[in-house]
């Protein structure tokens, strides 16, 4: 397919630049010259969306225990900057809809992978293609959303179908074809350590664009574009000009 995406996109927002899945994290990636951010997406107790990775605040806020315990008022007193250096001290944890305006705002294309708390899947991807269809400007090119919970993918294709939805996988199974097309997924997202040359070719040939992630040395990089990758997620917002 004709692929509209950059090339080049900064890992959960800006990289090592920034505390990840921030505000400062997406203004980094875009000061940086990138044109395109991923992001992980995963709900309050009080089912709100916010920007964050893991299932626990521990690694990179100052708060404790599930993020799935703790109501949107409650995550946003939290300091999710300061394990980063104390220029990021009192960094919020971002709701997805500050996230989406400021993509608007600086003309940023995103990749919004839907991270559901364990027990979260369906609410999560509902709520997420919820909240983009209704908030993302009809003009502006849409986010990709993806997720390696494929019950969190097919609630959000139930929810806003027009949403375009990659397949996310650490390794890509046996049986690609059929679990893209039970989706109507655009793209394979895939960690690169474990994609080997056959099935990178078997992708390429079907057509399908691949996307790896997370790529930081740039001999790799340069390797997997000749290969025909379409997107490379990186944590090195340097990369692109070493590549
Ligand atoms: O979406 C690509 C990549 O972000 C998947 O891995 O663990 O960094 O969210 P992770
Ligand atoms: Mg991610």
């Amino acid at each position: 397919m004709n692929w509209p995406w950059p090339v080049w996109i900064a890992h959960r927002g800006g990289g090592l630049t920034a505390p990840e899945n921030t505000l400062a994290a997406l203004r980094a990636g875009a000061r940086a010259g990138f044109r395109m951010v991923e992001f992980d997406v995963m709900l309050s107790a009080d089912g709100m969306p916010v920007l964050m990775h893991d299932d626990t605040l521990e690694r990179t806020t100052n708060g404790r225990g599930p993020v799935s315990a703790q109501d949107l008022a409650a995550l946003r007193m939290l300091d999710a900057g300061a394990w980063q250096g104390s220029a990021y001290a009192g960094e919020r944890i971002p709701t997805l809809d500050e996230a989406l305006d400021l993509l608007c705002e600086l003309d940023l294309d995103a990749n919004i992978e839907i991270k559901p708390a364990p027990g979260f899947s369906a609410l999560t991807g509902v709520t997420v293609a919820r909240e983009v269809a209704r908030r993302w400007p009809a003009d502006r090119r849409p986010p990709l959303l993806s997720s390696f919970d494929e019950d969190a993918l097919a609630a959000a294709a139930a929810t806003a179908p027009a949403l375009p939805r990659g397949l996310l996988f650490e390794q890509v199974p046996d049986d690609w074809a059929r679990r893209m097309q039970g989706h109507r997924a655009v793209s394979v997202h895939c960690d690169h350590r474990l994609l080997d040359a056959a099935r990178l070719q078997a992708l390429i040939d079907a057509g399908v664009p691949v996307l790896c992630y997370t790529v930081n040395d740039a001999t790799r990089a340069r390797g997997l574009l000749a290969a025909g990758v379409r997107g490379l997620f990186t944590d090195r917002l340097d990369l692109p000009e070493a590549v």
